[in-house]
């Protein structure tokens, strides 16, 4: 069923892809701008100049309104937002989530979505907060999958695209058999749900297990919408993770509440001093003006979308390029919840070295988290590839060819020692601190350590400089057939 969705170009697990929709092909990673169809100040046929490609709205807040109702019916949603592009509605499950009830079934607004003429239709699934008891998450979930296959029933051919959220909590088990359930009766978007309640309160490690266990179950090729997610500051983390779509009521959310949003995280207006963007509301107004400016809210607004487009070209950019992840590692700096969610993703490395395309961009190391980036586990895993016989020098400074040893080996944090003639080859031409930190060394020893012992016929000699004390030298000096000479200058 996923066979509306291309991909172009992968990093990590994330990619450029192309979804086919009715209404035009929408290129991801992208964000979905949500529309509020009883009041909103940028025009739905304006959001293209921001740099949006499809636009989300709520069908059952345009159900539950007659006039809304009668004229999306009559004319179509299209018409109704006077937008020609692709168009995602949702179901009213979130005000099921947040009411504890909603005035439609399942059939009927997936019916009315079809109706309509939406681009990408959401049957009504239950979405189950984080923290419940596992037997409510399972519960829920088992209807979730009822509507979701009663929904798939309904919505056939090539019309309509249908989403199938994926639930379960906070339980990896749950989340995975969910979307392996779903993968099996085949949807077109695979959305994350019920994961606004973490990101309101900064629990990106957990939002990062949740979305390893979800996309465990999926089929890696199909599109993935992390639903409710729309500040900038965490996309870069979510594609690299396998998102494709977000949508953004943050950036109209936050306005209200006189908040200016940025890739590194959220200013008050009121404390600003100076606009540190280039978009043209913050070219056009001193930080002054725009705080007294009485329409505030609505430039705020604006400012707001234009910098969650340019986060996603800068992260479009940076899997073309093949430097996502340093982006990611950067975007984790910006608050110490993300910083944890850096940290949890890397517990993941194994899963990311399985889809991370084999050669990129120059690996850079941007501290001691790089480290356990899923390149360096691939590294590990291929230390058996290196046959070694003989005498062997190790040394961190490539120079004169040294005669007297049959092999010579490079050292480099946090890879280890590897032959020399690598140097330049992709990942070992990487950018690396001339003075590594202690996560960088003691990857690189636990390298070197495998290396010695893959090789045990030969003798190695290490001509260790002393920026690269670290205790598991002495592992090695232990080693039968390793010689550390420590050089106290160089
Ligand atoms: N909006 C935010 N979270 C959710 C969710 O889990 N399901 C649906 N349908 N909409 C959402
Ligand atoms: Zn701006």
């Amino acid at each position: 069923m996923s066979s509306r969705f291309d991909i172009i170009h992968k990093d990590a697990a994330g990619r450029i892809g192309r979804l086919k929709t009715p209404h035009g092909v929408v290129e991801t990673p992208t964000v979905m701008p949500v529309i509020n169809p009883n009041l909103q100040t940028i025009k739905p046929s304006e959001m293209k100049d921001f740099g949006a490609e499809i636009l989300i709205t709520n069908s059952y807040i345009i159900y539950r309104k007659d006039e809304l109702r009668e004229k999306a019916l009559k004319d179509g949603l299209h018409a109704l937002l006077d937008y020609d592009g692709p168009i995602m509605t949702d179901s009213g499950s979130f005000q099921l989530s947040v009411y504890g009830e909603v005035e439609v079934t399942n059939e009927m607004i997936i019916d009315f979505q079809q109706k309509i003429g939406t681009d990408i239709g959401v049957p009504l699934d239950i979405p189950t907060p984080p923290d419940v008891h596992f037997r409510r998450a399972e519960e829920e979930l088992e209807i979730t999958i009822d509507r979701l296959k009663e929904a798939r029933e309904m919505v056939k051919g090539d019309g309509m695209l249908l989403a199938g959220p994926v639930q379960g909590s906070r339980y990896a088990e749950l989340r995975e058999r969910s979307a392996r359930t779903l993968s099996e009766i085949g949807f077109d978007v695979y959305p994350f749900g019920a994961v606004v309640p973490l990101m309101e309160s900064y629990r990106y490690a957990d939002l990062v297990d949740v979305i390893a266990a979800s996309k465990k179950g999926l089929d890696p090729t199909a599109p993935v919408h992390l639903f409710g997610a729309g500040h900038p500051m965490m996309f870069a983390l979510a594609v690299a993770m396998g998102c494709d779509l977000f949508d953004s009521a943050a950036y109209a959310l936050y306005a209200k509440d006189r908040r200016y949003i940025t890739s590194r995280g959220t200013y008050h207006v009121d404390g600003l001093k100076y606009l540190p963007c280039s978009c043209p509301v913050c070219m056009s107004h001193s930080a002054d003006e725009l705080k007294k400016a009485p329409n505030c809210t609505e430039l705020l607004a604006r400012h707001n979308l234009y910098v969650t487009f340019e986060e996603v070209r800068e992260v479009r950019q940076a899997i073309w390029e093949g430097n996502l992840l340093e982006l990611v590692e950067q975007r984790c700096r910006s608050h110490p919840r993300m910083l944890e969610a850096l940290k949890q993703l890397y517990k993941y490395s194994s899963w990311l070295e399985e889809v991370d395309p084999a050669s990129k961009s120059t690996f850079f190391y941007c501290g001691p988290e790089s480290a356990k980036r899923p390149e360096l586990l691939r590294f590990g895993k291929q230390l058996d590839r290196f046959t070694i016989k003989g005498s062997a020098l190790i040394r961190a400074n490539s120079g004169k060819t040294d005669n007297q040893y049959d092999n010579v080996l490079m050292f480099k944090p946090p890879f280890g020692a590897y032959p020399q003639e690598l140097a330049e080859i992709y990942p070992l031409n990487a950018e690396v601190l001339r003075t590594p930190d202690y996560e960088s060394l003691e990857q690189a020893y636990m390298n070197t350590i495998r290396l010695a012992e893959l090789n045990p016929e030969a003798e190695f000699t290490f001509i260790m400089q002393e920026r690269f004390e670290h205790p598991l030298v002495k592992e090695l000096e232990e080693m039968d057939n390793f010689t550390v000479v420590r050089l106290e200058s160089e």
